[in-house]
């Protein structure tokens, strides 16, 4: 199966990348590569590549980011999905577009893949619902939400959350919130997205551990696998943006429990 990834240096592009099955030909670009907010680039690209499976992991996906430049952040994140859906139809690829926890509004259930984005909130919210909508375009489209993402950059950097726990100075104090969150390692969710897309699957899954955790329970479990000492201090308890994994159960999919994926992580860590 021949498949594109657009976005591909990005912490679930490399996944995606380091995930594919030996048979797969996948070829990754980089933002220099291909720039999603110009339909002509991922024309030229998925002309080019003729893959069965166009993957759009290209996002502004950071609060701050949108915030500083609503502008790019909304043609990247809502201009991308439409150009990825049009080039998808074009050349008659599925298209698989990423989204998230963040195109909900909180609320005490966790949302079911049907229900309708509705965070109206930020930059980001807005931009990634609207994302959601525009990518409805393709033909034919599996769309695929994760929250909390953790794993490693290109350049082997841990990104995500955990990143930033990792990049604060030992003895500094961690205030962390504990609303619930999901959380999923970058290689399970690459890893189940190369199974929906080499089954062809449509429709939305939600790709995720599915019990809840929060970034307080996530700041001491960093603490306690790596010998790290920080001052974990827990902040507010809101109301969270969990999602229900109910299309991914039915289709056989469910990402490796949390502890187990974070020993997985943290042991690869150390191997080097
Ligand atoms: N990380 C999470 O916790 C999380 C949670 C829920 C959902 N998601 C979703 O997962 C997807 C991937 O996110 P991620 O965490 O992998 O983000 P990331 O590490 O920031 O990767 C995004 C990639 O998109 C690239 N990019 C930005 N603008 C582009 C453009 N105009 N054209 C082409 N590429 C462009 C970036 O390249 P440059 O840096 O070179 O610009 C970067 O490599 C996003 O849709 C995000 O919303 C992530």
């Amino acid at each position: 199966m021949r498949i594109l990834v657009l976005g591909a240096v990005g912490l679930l592009g490399t996944a995606l990348s380091a995930t594919a099955s030996p048979d797969t030909d996948l070829v990754g670009l980089a933002h220099h590569d291909c720039d999603v907010t110009d339909f002509e680039q991922v024309a030229a690209a998925t002309a080019a590549h003729r893959p069965q499976v166009l993957i759009n992991a290209a996002a502004i996906p950071h609060t701050r980011a949108c915030e500083v430049d609503p502008v790019r952040a909304r043609a990247v994140n809502i201009a991308g999905a439409r150009n990825c859906a049009q080039a998808a139809n074009r050349y008659r690829a599925l298209l698989v577009q990423i989204s998230g926890n963040i195109v909900f509004a909180p609320a005490e259930h966790p949302r079911a893949e049907d229900e309708y984005p509705d965070n109206t909130d930020g930059v980001l919210g807005q931009s990634k619902a609207a994302a959601d909508s525009a990518a409805v375009a393709a033909d034919r489209l599996l769309l695929v939400r994760t929250a909390c993402l953790f794993g490693n950059h290109a350049d082997g950097t841990p990104g995500g959350l955990i990143g930033r726990i990792l990049a604060t100075p030992d003895g500094a104090t961690l205030r962390m919130t504990r609303t619930a969150t999901n959380a999923a390692h970058t290689q399970d969710v690459a890893t189940a997205i190369h199974r929906l897309a080499s089954e062809l699957h449509t429709g939305t899954y939600h790709l995720v551990n599915p019990r809840p955790t929060t970034p307080y329970e996530l700041a001491r479990a960093v603490a306690a696998r790596t010998g790290r000492i920080w001052n974990i201090e827990p902040t507010d308890l809101g109301t969270p943006r969990l999602l229900a994994t109910g299309s991914a159960t039915a289709a056989g999919i469910e990402l490796r429990p949390l502890p187990i994926a974070l020993d997985a992580y943290f042991a690869a860590m150390a191997a080097g």
